[in-house]
């Protein structure tokens, strides 16, 4: 692939991060999320190269080259190889129409933020190639293979929020999604005076991937438990606060709170998508601040630089709603603020998270956004 910058694109994708208003950790347990596809994207330049097997890919961020045959795919020791090389054999997995290509990456979300940039990377590719070859995926099917390419290639084992949320995203709208029917409602934000501003810690703690996983492998010995008494349980998304009382002493203390966590969260997000229906925001972020405690007591997958974030708001009345989002033990918060007070607030957050940790902090707004997207270069534009 030509390494300069004249590259002459058939299509190019765009592919958004998201956020998650609540319903932390309750996607891999078939329960409910609220999420929105961002206005920061990654954005994909791709054409076919006429040969049968082999793929030029390009990082702009990294500024890497990855080449793949595609006769030959295995994992790589480079953690972002296997975004790419994941998706491929994905797709290889499901179609034979898959030919040689060149890429061109470019990202504006920052990577590991807790943003999703991984799922951004995932859907986009999955679907620039469906467009490029007309594989004819439908976007539930690009949202499970990318979902499949990090439990495969990347070794986290997560659940179907991100990829969904970053495919199916709606412009203002945030998506109330059952990850159990996979089926969703499109409800509308009205955020008016109010705006989202995402805090980034910029730290990522170690055995985040490790730790992510042991939450999850907590929660089906959970549900093991559970079936003891009712056996047709199959996940924490059947599960009531009365039933789960009733096999507490069955449990170990650790496995009942992160069980208890997920069970209450699941009516958050439910409360909370109901006030989204009726323009409550300040009920709803009440419940983004829950939310953060059940993350830290009950679930213990926060850390002292997110606690601190969210603490910081709790006395401010413009702030109505904080909590950490993601997979945890770094990343983002996110902020529901009152715009006229957003620019003094970042400048009083940001001191003080300097002095207290010596870090810099990140803070920027987003819009519930459109999901993934493309347009195809016509001859024309390309000679403009
Ligand atoms: C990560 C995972 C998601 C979800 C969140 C936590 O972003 O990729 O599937 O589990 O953490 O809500």
């Amino acid at each position: 692939m030509n390494k300069e910058n004249n590259f002459n694109p058939e299509i190019i994708v765009a592919s958004p991060g998201r956020i998650n208003f609540i319903g932390g950790h309750t996607d891999y347990n078939n329960g409910f999320v609220l999420p929105a596809a961002i206005d920061k994207k990654i954005n994909f330049q791709l054409r076919k190269n006429g040969t049968a097997n082999i793929c030029n890919v390009h990082s702009e961020n990294y500024n890497k080259f990855l080449v793949v045959d595609l006769n030959k795919i295995e994992p790589s020791i480079e953690g972002w190889e296997n975004y790419i090389l994941g998706v491929l054999q994905q797709l290889l997995n499901r179609s034979d129409g898959i030919m040689g290509f060149d890429c061109v990456i470019s990202s504006e979300l920052a990577i590991g933020s807790g943003l999703s940039s991984s799922a951004a990377l995932e859907c986009g590719l999955a679907y620039g190639i469906n467009e490029l070859f007309n594989l004819g995926l439908s976007k539930l099917e690009i949202a499970k293979l990318s979902r499949d390419a990090e439990h495969e290639y990347v070794g986290t084992k997560c659940g179907i929020m991100d990829q969904y949320a970053s495919v199916f995203g709606e412009e203002n709208k945030v998506l109330f999604l059952d990850c159990h029917s996979l089926k969703y409602k499109l409800i509308p934000m009205y955020l008016t005076d109010y705006k989202v501003l995402i805090i980034n810690t910029n730290v990522e703690h170690n055995l985040s991937s490790s730790n992510y996983n042991t939450r999850r492998e907590q929660c089906e010995d959970g549900v093991e438990v559970i079936r003891r008494k009712y056996k047709s349980v199959s996940s924490l998304r059947e599960v009531t606060l009365k039933m789960l009382a009733e096999v507490k002493e069955l449990m170990s203390p650790v496995i009942y709170q992160r069980c208890l966590y997920i069970v209450e969260e699941n009516i958050r997000v439910q409360k909370a998508a109901d006030y989204l229906k009726n323009n409550d925001l300040k009920e709803f972020g009440k419940l983004l601040y829950q939310c953060h405690e059940g993350l830290r007591y009950q679930y213990e997958i926060s850390c002292d630089e997110l606690d601190f974030l969210v603490d910081f708001s709790k006395d401010k009345e413009f702030v109505i709603g904080s909590r950490m989002m993601g997979g945890g033990f770094g990343g983002c918060t996110v902020n529901i603020i009152h715009k006229d007070f957003i620019d003094d607030y970042t400048q009083k957050i940001s001191q003080a998270y300097q002095d207290r940790f010596h870090i810099k902090l990140d803070a920027f707004q987003v819009m519930p956004s459109k999901g993934t997207s493309h347009q195809v270069i016509t001859v024309q534009e390309k000679k403009l």
